[in-house]
């Protein structure tokens, strides 16, 4: 299969030497890719600034704000089978990047936001026969959260994790998940490494009868 993998956060810049970003390590989304070649599955990773090495033998196109990651998504959306979108996407930026860094002497600015276009929504839109994944990082109500996105963005499955506790979310190297499927059915994973993460989200894609096309 052919799998399209989102992973690490975005950067958006304030100035030339300030952005707005979010602790995501991309240690979820090299997993999958990770775990995806070693099944023989061809992939594409789209990351954004992270420290990891794209695992051997995938595809990795490197990003650093939510729109080129639009960008080089979109494309790829169309080649592969499925998706599996674990990237922190930053929810803002602002709304004008300063040319110049701001000055202190200047005092406080006010940097004004606006939205950026969400990526998974967007991919969902046009999926057809391919399966989507999305992820969910939750500080509060994490099942009922990853439910509302789940139907609101139009995903297959969502991999809802609460990244309170200190096992799981950023920068850990395990995760404790809920799986929460399309027809409302949830699975309450234990804690495992991200790498097991990975295998159980291949897994579900495998058995899933996930294609390409309409
Ligand atoms: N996502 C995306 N593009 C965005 C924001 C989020 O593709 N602009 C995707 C993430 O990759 C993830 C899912 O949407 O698969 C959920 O992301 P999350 O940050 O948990 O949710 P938000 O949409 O930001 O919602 P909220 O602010 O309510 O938590």
């Amino acid at each position: 299969m052919r799998l399209l993998v989102t992973a690490g956060p975005t950067r958006e810049a304030i100035d030339p030497v300030r952005f707005i970003s979010n602790r995501s390590s991309g240690k979820m989304g090299y997993a999958v890719a990770a775990e995806a070649v070693k099944r023989g599955h061809e992939v594409v990773l789209v990351s954004g600034p992270v420290s990891l090495e794209a695992p051997a033998g995938v595809s990795c196109i490197r990003v650093v704000s939510a729109a080129e990651m639009m960008d080089a998504v979109m494309p790829k959306f169309d080649w592969c089978d499925a998706a599996v979108m674990t990237a922190a996407v930053a929810d803002w930026r602002p709304r004008k990047a300063n040319a110049q860094k701001l000055k202190k002497s200047r005092g406080i600015p006010s940097i004004e936001l606006e939205a950026t276009k969400d990526i998974l929504a967007e991919v969902c839109r046009m999926k057809g026969r391919r399966k989507v994944v999305g992820f969910a990082a939750e500080t509060t109500d994490c099942i009922a959260e990853g439910a509302r996105k789940l139907r609101e963005k139009g995903a297959d499955l969502m991999v809802v994790n609460d990244v309170t506790r200190p096992d799981s979310g950023f920068e850990t190297d395990t995760n404790k998940v809920t799986f929460i499927h399309s027809d409302g059915t949830r699975e309450d994973m234990r804690v495992m490494p991200k790498s097991k993460v990975a295998g159980l989200i291949i897994d579900w894609i495998e058995s899933s009868g996930a294609s390409h096309g309409r």
